[in-house]
């Protein structure tokens, strides 16, 4: 028997659940002339969801995600040897006339794809631009619009500081294709599309992804547990108020309960056990980062994890507070939807248990 719950990839077919607004609405600006920026913690669901409307517009798709961009060379050969995953080698070839430095192609028999890369040059952005007008032609000379996506679009910034301005200077011209640009960081996100002054401000339609809603992400745990649909109701609400909807922890837990249901025999207390064998495999883990942070961050972290607000915490001054909680919450520790909430629930159970 397979289970029934995935967590941790991409999810599609019958993994993937609702969103059915947030797909019209991007079925809607790929249709457009625009662009789509996409924003939510980590995973939350952005690449299932772009994976999903991507294969459902039946469009060409060219995906990068900047995390694993070093510079400007690495970013125009990535982009190159997509290309040539995607369309005929001469195809693309054909579109490369215009390139002012000449990159090396070979074919790698290890990959079966093919490789890309050019001579150290005193100008890389000359060699972006030119991959950069590559979409473009290739995009304006098929059938079908090309779809661009750009994953973790904050790290911009991290690949040089001036990027982001040279980027949008040669996007803004483009007019045969869809940009999605997606983004964890929520802060950095912000800041780069909804400051007034930065160079991407006000790109494209913005998109803030959200949790699950409940009543759909019940019946899907509850039509997937095996055993009757009273208890399977009954244990999916018990997953649901652990995990508050979260995508990936819903999964995760819900997949471990699956397992003891179906391996184990086990129904009494299965979620509290399920939540138990998780905090225990990442025990380890947990502590490790625990010792690594400060006084203020571990007083936030308990004050969150109790259903407090750091900032009324009165052992400690609340703009002290505030820049720890900004801090936890710019390398993902701490989300905020309705409230502030750490952003694994079972690092939540295990401060509650363990974090003195
Ligand atoms: N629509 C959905 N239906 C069911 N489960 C989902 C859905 N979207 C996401 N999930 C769950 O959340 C997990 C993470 O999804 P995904 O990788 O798409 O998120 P992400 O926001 O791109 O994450 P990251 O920040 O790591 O890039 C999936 O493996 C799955 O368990
Ligand atoms: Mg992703």
């Amino acid at each position: 028997m397979k289970n029934p719950f995935k967590y941790g990839t991409i999810v599609k077919d019958d993994y993937f659940t609702d969103r059915v607004e947030e797909l019209q609405i991007i079925h809607r600006t790929l249709e457009s002339d625009n662009h789509l920026v996409l924003i939510s913690p980590r995973r939350f669901g952005k690449s299932s969801l772009v994976a999903r409307a991507v294969k459902e517009s039946g469009r060409p798709c060219l995906s990068l995600n900047l995390q694993n961009v070093i510079n400007e060379d690495d970013f125009a050969s990535k982009i190159l040897r997509e290309l040539f995953h995607l369309f005929p080698l001469e195809r693309v070839r054909h579109f490369m006339s215009h390139f002012r430095i000449v990159p090396t192609i070979s074919a790698n028999p290890i990959t079966n794809g093919i490789d890309v890369s050019f001579q150290p040059s005193v100008n890389s952005m000359v060699i972006l631009e030119d991959a950069m007008a590559l979409l473009e032609k290739i995009s304006q000379s098929g059938k079908q619009r090309l779809i661009v996506v750009f994953d973790e679009f904050q790290e911009v910034m991290a690949i040089r500081k001036v990027l982001d301005k040279q980027l949008r200077s040669i996007m803004q011209d483009q007019q045969h294709l869809n940009y999605i640009l997606l983004g964890s960081q929520e802060s950095m996100m912000t800041e780069i599309f909804e400051r007034k002054k930065s160079p991407f401000y006000h790109f494209g339609r913005l998109m803030h992804l959200d949790k699950i809603p409940y009543e759909d992400f019940l019946k899907y745990i509850s039509d997937r547990l095996p055993v009757d649909l009273q208890l399977s109701t009954a244990i999916a609400k018990e997953i649901l108020s652990f995990s508050n909807q979260h995508p990936y922890y819903t999964q995760l837990l819900s997949s471990q309960v699956w397992e003891l249901l179906t391996y184990d025999k086990i129904e009494a207390d299965v979620v509290n056990q399920a939540i138990k064998q998780i905090v225990q495999t990442h025990d380890l883990d947990y502590e490790r980062l625990w010792l690594n942070f400060n006084r203020t961050d571990r007083q936030v972290l308990q004050s969150i994890s109790k259903g407090m607000n750091p900032l009324r915490n009165r052992q400690v001054a609340s703009s002290t507070s505030f820049s720890s909680i900004k801090r936890l919450m710019k390398v993902g520790y701490v989300i905020r939807t309705k409230e502030y909430d750490v952003e694994d629930p079972f690092f939540k159970e295990w401060i509650l248990n363990c974090g003195t």
